[in-house]
């Protein structure tokens, strides 16, 4: 069902459409997400509503994540957080995937369901059917009181505002800055270090003024959008922890540019995907400087022996031989870097489908919150 708009409460309020607005809201939305949560004390995150006992998180013995379309994407950001912060293992699966399954569920496993809307039905039901079998399930929700966040057992709720456009943007970045919290306060029950702890409450202050770092760069990434809006699609490309940030970029312009777009591994490009590769197809490279930066610039020059074009959100520019098209992105901690290159991805699906002129706020065949099957 649609989101009935009531247009008397929420405008555009300056920006052509609701989902710009919402882009250059995630500066003030990180900050609430993060406000009165985090513990300079004990370098952890306060969560008020989680109901979880520290020895209760102590026994996690592995962490699940469902969700749907960027909620799922945004599940394997947090997974892969939980995992380098509270070293539990964990991972993310589509909700619906995940229910039909006839899951196992294990006394030791928290389920974590995320959902904007707090209304998908496939993401419902699988919570349904965990709690029925005994599971214990959080919910990052956005909506308060919503029918998923009453079905969980604790959560927390994302305080973004409300999301009018389809394409979800400022959501995304609070979930994957929800997950942290979560993953920094398990961490510290756990074995995070209190300078690991202190390392990564300052990374996620840093954030607000960071994403506001990247919106002032957005008539570049308009100038690189219009070209890649003239090619039939795109690959998006990325290795561990850019992989998730790649795979939202694609979503986002497959929902509003309706261009093709498919993320890979990096490392997959070689096991099928290549063949593809020409001038026509141009990649959009997601290049943080981390240890596999190297590993990187080595597909992408793959990919610039085919004539391939390429367009790398990165934290320094590339050699000009592989692509002059970089949209450069703050660094902040390795473990929180995917948040940030998340950003310019938005920015540039949402002036591609503006130079296609397509509905930005209302795409073709979607709506904003699935609740049938
Ligand atoms: C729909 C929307 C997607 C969204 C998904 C999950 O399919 O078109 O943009 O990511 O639902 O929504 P939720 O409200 O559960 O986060």
């Amino acid at each position: 069902a649609d989101i009935e708009i009531d247009a008397a409460s929420y405008d555009h309020t300056g920006h052509e459409h609701f989902m710009a607005k919402e882009i250059h809201e995630q500066p003030e939305a990180v900050e609430r997400a993060l406000r009165g949560r985090l513990d300079p004390r004990f370098h952890t995150a306060h969560l008020g509503g989680l109901n979880l006992e520290p020895r209760e998180a102590r026994a996690i013995r592995r962490v699940k994540i469902i969700g749907c379309g960027s909620a799922y994407y945004s599940g394997q950001i947090g997974a892969q957080l939980i995992e380098e912060l509270a070293r539990i293992p964990a991972d993310a699966e589509p909700a619906s995937e995940f229910r039909y399954r006839n899951p196992v569920v294990e006394p030791d496993t928290l389920y974590v369901a995320v959902s904007q809307s707090g209304e998908t039905y496939d993401t419902l039901a699988a919570v349904q059917e965990l709690r029925r079998k005994g599971g214990r399930v959080l919910g990052l929700v956005n909506v308060v009181g919503s029918a998923i966040a009453r079905e969980c057992d604790g959560g927390i709720y994302l305080h973004a505002g409300p999301e009018i456009s389809v394409a979800s943007t400022k959501t995304f970045t609070s979930t994957c800055v929800a997950f942290a919290l979560l993953a920094l306060h398990l961490g510290r029950i756990r074995d995070l270090s209190p300078s690991d702890g202190r390392r990564i409450a300052a990374g996620l202050r840093a954030l607000p003024g960071q994403i506001r770092e990247i919106l002032a760069r957005e008539e570049h990434i308009a100038s690189l959008a219009q070209e890649l809006s003239r090619s039939p699609g795109a690959f998006f490309i990325g290795r561990v922890r850019g992989y998730p940030v790649a795979r939202e970029g694609a979503q986002k312009l497959k929902e509003i540019a309706y261009l093709h777009a498919e993320a890979y591994p990096a490392s997959e490009l070689k096991h099928g995907p290549l063949a593809l590769v020409g001038p026509d197809l141009p990649t959009v490279a997601v290049l943080p400087d981390d240890d596999l930066a190297g590993k990187n610039l080595a597909t992408l020059g793959e990919i610039r022996a085919r004539r391939g074009p390429v367009v790398a959100v990165a934290h320094t520019a590339p050699d000009p031989k592989i692509t002059e098209n970089v949209v450069l992105v703050p660094k902040n901690e390795p473990e929180l870097d995917p948040i940030l290159l998340g950003v310019p991805l938005q920015l540039l699906a949402y002036h591609a489908a503006i130079a296609l002129g397509h509905d930005i706020d209302k795409p073709r065949n979607l709506a904003k919150s699935v609740t049938v099957e």
